[in-house]
């Protein structure tokens, strides 16, 4: 990449220079109340997608779209950090910055993509972005390391310099697996107004053979596929797409069948992955455990309608934070479960129990001053001892609770939602997603951070992801219900710590 007097830098120097500029502020970034306190975030300034997941010589490498000089978007580098547990993470030197010519459009970069273990080489496959004649041009990429460190960018790159006839040069977010030998790539794209994922493969991840389109929108499934993801889950194959401009939905995964001779997968049905507001471009990775992994970038882009802001970190030079780890599996109805890594346990400290609480319609105080803003709540509702509407958790409430997040399930509509209209002065709406009880048990799973809500309801089944920068003195939890009573049989509550 050259600077504005011509002078060219090698990738070495770029990264360099990233490392040197995120160095000079993350001192500062860790003292803003607002850090999260056990999600993943960079040390400073701006990230989008997971890249690069992937367990590597025993440790977790997390890589992530990453702008190191500003808390805002732009030419995109590769962030990188290691872990052995998933919860604690280990910063590394930027592994990828903008250099060549196939990868250094200033509006571009380096864009998102995923990592494989090439006989102990670990390597990146991404899409490097370039302007050509006034056209922004998306080609796919690769870089190896042998220490897992650092990266050399392949001198035969692009290894695919243009789209197939079915896509066009919106072309972007290689994820590559192996099957029976052979590696296999999806790419997202679009034509005609349809996202499509398109499928190569190679016997040497460097030479690709274009097959076919492996899936496309079905007319109403957005215009432009972002971030696929495809892998098997139980007896069925899994497709998880991040389309840009279908209504009402963010991130959806599709169970079908997949038919490698003809390399075509055969959705049976699709659901949207998470009913937040704040959850986007997620990868997924097996690890040695069998557990497929899924973590996604608590935020996303304002094609949303109900978008406002990527929040109020950014004066402080940092934006944007990944979701806690999740594992998913099949169930019999053929519906994703997302559940949290157990390895989040290794988090909990002071424990908080309470047994058959009757709520009665506005009460407040209920758990007796609970208070925090790092917390694990599980809570047992028996809706067959049930008269309330609505009832549900009141958390990072401020003490005169005009500040507050709500969790709430509407017995009548069959509704869990979270409500951050009063989270704090910038979050707005609410957004949730319909929940049958089955056997009138409701169980909610809640992780607050000091900027965020992550809500599963009934083992996974639906996650819901939110983020919400209430005043650092928020900290009041509740519970309550309104015109009627309900039974919390159980509630168990942990303050969760890394240190
Ligand atoms: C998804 C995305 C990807 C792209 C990257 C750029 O959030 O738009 O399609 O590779 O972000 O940062």
């Amino acid at each position: 990449m050259s600077n504005h007097e011509g002078i060219k830098y090698s990738h070495q120097e770029l990264v360099d220079k990233s490392n040197e500029s995120i160095a000079k502020v993350k001192d500062i970034v860790s003292k803003d109340p607002k850090r999260q306190k056990y999600h993943f975030m960079a040390p400073a300034y701006w990230i989008n997608d997971p890249n690069g997941l992937i367990q590597f010589k025993g440790e977790y490498h997390l890589f992530y779209q990453h702008h190191p000089y500003s808390p805002k978007w732009g030419a995109m580098h590769w962030g990188h950090a290691k872990s052995t547990d998933l919860v604690h993470w280990e910063h590394l030197p930027i592994a990828l910055a903008p250099s060549e010519e196939y990868d250094r459009d200033e509006k571009g970069g380096c864009f998102s993509g995923s990592a494989v273990d090439d006989n102990g080489i670990l390597t990146l496959i991404y899409t490097g972005v370039i302007l050509e004649n006034e056209i922004q041009k998306q080609v796919q990429c690769i870089a190896a390391s042998a220490d897992g460190i650092t990266f050399t960018k392949h001198a035969g790159n692009p290894v695919i310099s243009e789209p197939p006839a079915d896509g066009s040069w919106e072309f972007r977010d290689p994820k590559v697996w192996k099957h029976h030998g052979t590696w296999y790539m999806v790419v997202g794209s679009c034509k005609n107004e349809k996202g499509k994922a398109l499928l190569y493969d190679s016997s040497d991840l460097y030479n690709w053979d274009y097959i076919g389109v492996l899936a496309e929108s079905d007319g109403s499934q957005g215009l432009m596929w972002e971030c696929p993801d495809f892998f098997p889950l139980g007896d069925k194959y899994v497709l998880i797409v991040s389309p840009i401009g279908m209504a009402g939905h963010k991130v959806i995964y599709m169970v079908g069948e997949m038919d490698y001779a003809t390399g075509k997968f055969t959705p049976e049905r699709y659901e949207e992955v998470d009913h937040g507001f704040d959850f986007y471009a997620p990868q997924t990775f097996l690890d040695d455990k069998g557990r497929r992994i899924m973590i996604g970038w608590m935020n996303s882009w304002d094609w949303m309608p109900w978008f406002k802001s990527f929040g109020p970190t950014t004066v402080n030079h940092w934006c944007g934070a990944m979701s806690i780890p999740r594992v998913l599996s099949l169930c019999e109805d053929g519906r994703i479960r997302f559940e949290p890594v157990e390895e989040l346990k290794n988090l909990r400290r002071a424990y908080h129990q309470f047994n058959d609480v009757k709520i009665i319609p506005d009460s407040c105080n209920v758990l007796e001053g609970l208070q925090g803003d790092s917390l694990e709540i599980i809570a047992e509702f028996d809706l067959n001892d049930c008269d309330a509407d609505v009832f549900g958790f009141k958390l990072r409430c401020s003490s005169d609770y005009k500040e507050k997040t709500l969790v709430t399930y509407n017995t009548k509509t069959r509704e869990l939602l979270v409500d951050r209209s009063e989270s704090d002065a910038e979050s707005e709406g609410a957004r949730g997603c319909q929940l049958e009880v089955k056997g009138g048990k409701l169980k909610i799973h809640i992780f607050v951070d000091r900027s965020s809500v992550e809500v599963f309801a009934n083992g996974g089944r639906v996650v819901m992801s939110n983020n919400i920068y209430p005043h650092p003195s928020s900290k009041g939890v509740d519970v309550f219900s309104r015109r009627g009573t309900v039974n919390m049989t159980s509630l168990d509550v942990w303050e969760l710590s890394k240190g």
